[in-house]
């Protein structure tokens, strides 16, 4: 079995943050979320991955993920010129995936139990393919499946302004070799690609068993920034312990469930878990509250931060307010000239330059 994960696209949702990366390398708890689909995929016992990107944004994804030794995999790249769609990726992919069966997982989400439970199903039950579904509030933002009482698929719909279920397509699918002959088969969708629910909806129709699996652990598609905050608020409540690789200087107080960085230096600080500060950041005179992922090198001071991803480099220095609910590019420099107390929720792109008066 090989895996194939999807990193193309153009990640118009999360401008600014995406004009200057891919927004599958974007942090959760300082991990790019990338890593979490190779490790999925590596921990099912796959060794042989494709990775799908775009034009724009390949190079920075293979300066990140790199040939695939630190997981000891192999990993191809493959371009897909144009973001034409999910089933067009496929396509794009069949030199590499030959007639093999494959994984298929987009780069931009995250499921808590990994795909090796799904491999050895679909390899259980020899269907065709393999889809997850799960229960979820707005059904009309992704793909949707109507099932029949006894859980088999009756249609798949791709974003239907009439839901026929609130059952979402989860982006990790399992197929055989009988996926092509239905790309080959579907036209372009009204928004102009080829869609993996047609294709899907398509084995169904000249009767391919399409098996599914409704997932009941948490599942996120980090399509958005609010999405983002919440996979770092899931991923950071699952960290179990303590890890203090930095130094804690004068007054500073660390409290639940913390990881510091190499080189990091806390001074007159509280920090609240679940929390993560990455290697040689400093932080003076600050407040960390839960659920807040801070990059690299990052320097904070007289601020307070919580339920927020503050990207490597970034500098809020003498700020004196408190930052909650943001997503704060590489690089940016925030700074605030007056002391009354207030609370800021941002999205800043990276390089900003941020001055609040
Ligand atoms: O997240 C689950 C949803 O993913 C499913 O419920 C939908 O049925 C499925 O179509 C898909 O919808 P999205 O609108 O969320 O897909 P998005 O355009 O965000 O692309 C998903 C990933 O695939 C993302 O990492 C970018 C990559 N991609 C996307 C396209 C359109 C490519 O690599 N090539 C492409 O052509």
């Amino acid at each position: 079995m090989k895996g194939l994960i999807l990193s193309g696209g153009k990640g118009t949702r999360m401008r600014p943050i995406t004009h200057t990366a891919a927004k599958q390398l974007l942090p959760v708890a300082n991990k790019p979320i990338l890593y979490y689909a190779v490790e999925a995929i590596k921990d099912a016992g796959i060794d042989e991955l494709g990775i799908i990107v775009s034009p724009e944004t390949g190079d920075d994804v293979r300066a990140v993920v790199g040939d695939g030794k630190r997981w000891d995999i192999n990993i191809e790249y493959i371009v897909q010129a144009e973001p034409k769609g999910l089933a067009h990726a496929v396509k794009t992919a069949r030199p590499f995936l030959e007639d093999s069966t494959f994984v298929m997982y987009l780069g931009d989400n995250l499921i808590k139990d990994g795909v090796a439970p799904l491999v050895e199903r679909f390899h259980n039950k020899k269907g065709d393919a393999l889809i997850l579904l799960k229960e979820v509030a707005n059904p009309s933002s992704f793909g949707v499946a109507q099932l029949n009482d006894s859980g088999q698929i009756l249609c798949l719909e791709e974003k239907p302004q009439k839901p026929k279920s609130n059952l979402a397509l989860v982006g990790v699918y399992l197929f055989n070799k009988n996926i092509h002959t239905a790309i080959d088969d579907i036209k372009p969708s009204k928004r102009g690609e080829l869609e993996i629910t047609d294709a899907i909806q398509r084995l169904i129709d000249v009767e391919y068993r399409v098996d599914s699996h409704i997932l009941k652990s948490w599942w996120l598609d980090t399509g958005k920034k609010d999405d983002m905050l919440e996979a770092n608020r899931v991923v950071l409540d699952e960290m179990t312990n303590y890890v203090m690789e930095g130094s804690l200087e004068g007054s500073t107080v660390v409290s639940g469930r913390v990881h510091v960085g190499k080189g990091s230096v806390l001074k007159d600080c509280t920090v609240r878990g679940p929390a993560v500060i990455g290697d040689n950041c400093i932080i003076e005179n600050s407040y960390v509250g839960p659920f807040t992922s801070i990059g690299n090198g990052a320097k904070v001071s007289h601020a307070e931060i919580q339920h927020s991803i503050l990207r490597e480099n970034c500098q809020i220095v003498d700020f004196n307010g408190r930052i909650e609910d943001s997503l704060i590019g590489v690089n940016v420099e925030l700074t605030r000239g007056h002391r009354k107390p207030l609370a800021y929720k941002l999205m800043l792109g990276d390089d900003s330059k941020v001055e609040v008066v």
